[in-house]
């Protein structure tokens, strides 16, 4: 965009403290302005602004709710022979080498209280590897076994893209070949005040925020990425948070169940802790299966009750999901087809006497699910908490390090005891991923191995 076509949008939208802000600025900032600023998409900010000033209640009436088909953990014959059957759909996926491997790792981390991409977090029991490692490793060991190339795909930020690069860098990609890892960059949209004026972090930026973990499936397609994975054959993207070690990265059965389903998109769910658990919660809305934030589901249905007593609408989203690329295509193809959400939060800007400031700032983000009532058929899997969902969210507390940790010990001592091997009660345990991905691959691995056992045991 030239600098009189800028000026010009800017303008048509009343944006006139920031046209008078531009033209007192030397000739070398106006250069640094507009290369930073000019991409920004500021009619879709505007029109989200409007649109978000409507009155009304967004939120789905308990008349359109409804739970959801769930493909549920497998308890009789013949539901462990379905789990048999999509296991093997799902590994001839694996070798045909159709599957690539996503992790949205875009966010602060604030929550946290952790300085530095959260993948760079250092979280297993004993060796104390980093998310990043746990994830990288478990592709690795898919790739191996499979005899293919799983591409590993990792979306960042602005704020920790070079880190996140870095970091891989110089730990030699935990052995995976360079050219198997993609990072990419999500997108950023400028915030606006309650009133609609764009705001300055800087003399030379606009105040921006990311665009949402939604925003994936945009900067997928816009990076040219999308098109190269689909050139090269790739048929589905396992998608998943960098927040939870449990993850199973490109799990066969899940896999297999969004084939046989014949899903553009599948989600994994756990069993809600409780009512108040912060979790998305899955539904069907209006005769679409959806995912609703907690915080966007009113009190009725959050804690609606069955007839036995038990949570209503248990399932409660993961953030695990399957993505057809066919189906990310579509959601492209005209436009970008995810609604944006507004979140209403208060910034540290600079004021317009240039002092440091909090003001009340409208963010504007996707959310990813919001996929699933978009597409002609989507897939729920029901997984237990136990094995697969430990989120590291918080500093201390419920869904902290220290509850992933043990998390984690617990998961491998179960799988250690599957083996027929006795771990003390208060020992640490850790099974690498280049080791084993199930309680399964253990059983067949430790059959001819003795394991020393101390405080603190580690398979590799
Ligand atoms: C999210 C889901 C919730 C689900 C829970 C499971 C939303 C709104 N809610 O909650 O339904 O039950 O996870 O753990 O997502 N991210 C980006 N870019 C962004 C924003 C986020 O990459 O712009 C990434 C973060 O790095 C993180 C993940 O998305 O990996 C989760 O984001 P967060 O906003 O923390 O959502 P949760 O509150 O954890």
């Amino acid at each position: 965009m030239t600098e009189q076509d800028f000026l010009k949008t800017l303008q048509n939208y009343g944006q006139h403290h920031i046209v008078e802000h531009y033209r007192a600025l030397t000739p070398h900032q106006r250069d640094v302005f507009l290369e930073a600023n000019r991409d920004l998409d500021v009619p879709l900010v505007m029109r989200l602004h409007r649109q978000f000033c409507q009155p009304g209640d967004t939120r789905p009436s308990s008349a359109g709710i409804s739970p959801p088909r769930v493909v549920s953990l497998p308890r009789s014959t013949r539901e462990h022979d379905d789990a048999l059957r999509a296991r093997s759909v799902g590994e001839s996926l694996l070798q045909r080498q159709k599957v690539a491997a996503l992790v949205v790792a875009g966010g602060q981390g604030s929550r946290l209280g952790f300085e530095g991409p959260k993948g760079t977090f250092p979280l297993s029991p004993v060796k104390e590897k980093t998310l990043f490692q746990l994830f990288a490793e478990q592709v690795r060991c898919l790739s191996a076994r499979f005899g293919v190339t799983i591409p590993f795909l990792i979306m960042t930020s602005g704020d920790n893209h070079v880190d996140t690069v870095r970091f891989f860098q110089r730990n030699r990609y935990f052995g995976l070949t360079p050219d198997s890892v993609y990072f990419f960059s999500q997108g950023v949209l400028p915030a606006v005040s309650p009133d609609g004026r764009l705001i300055l972090r800087d003399k030379v930026h606009f105040y921006t925020s990311p665009n949402g973990h939604g925003g994936s499936l945009k900067a997928l397609s816009d990076s040219g990425l999308l098109a190269r994975l689909m050139a090269a054959g790739y048929e589905e993207l396992f998608y998943c948070q960098v927040d939870n070690p449990l993850v199973r990265i490109a799990d066969p059965v899940f896999l297999g169940h969004h084939s046989l389903e014949g899903a553009q998109v599948s989600t994994k769910v756990v069993r809600r802790r409780g009512v108040d658990e912060k979790v998305g919660v899955y539904l069907v809305v209006n005769g679409r299966q959806a995912v609703i934030e907690y915080s966007d589901l009113d009190e009725t249905n959050m804690k609606a009750l069955d007839e036995n007593g038990g949570i209503l609408y248990w399932a409660g989203n993961t953030a695990i999901h399957i993505f057809s690329l066919s189906f990310i295509r579509d959601l492209n193809s005209d436009g970008f087809a995810l609604p944006y959400h507004c979140a209403r939060k208060s910034a540290y800007v600079v004021s317009s006497d240039w002092e440091p400031a909090s003001v009340d700032v409208w963010k504007f983000e996707t959310f990813v699910f919001d996929a699933i009532p978009l597409a002609q058929r989507a897939c729920c899997m029901e997984v237990a908490r136990e094995e697969e969902f430990a989120p590291v969210k918080n500093k201390e507390g419920p869904d902290s390090p220290d509850t992933a940790r043990q998390a984690l010990i617990d998961l491998h001592r179960s799988w250690l005891e599957k083996a027929g091997i006795k771990v003390p009660p208060h020992a640490k345990v850790e099974i690498s991923p280049l080791f084993a991905l199930s309680p399964e691959d253990v059983v067949e691995r430790l059959r001819n191995r003795r394991v020393v056992i101390s405080s603190e045991i580690y398979i590799e």
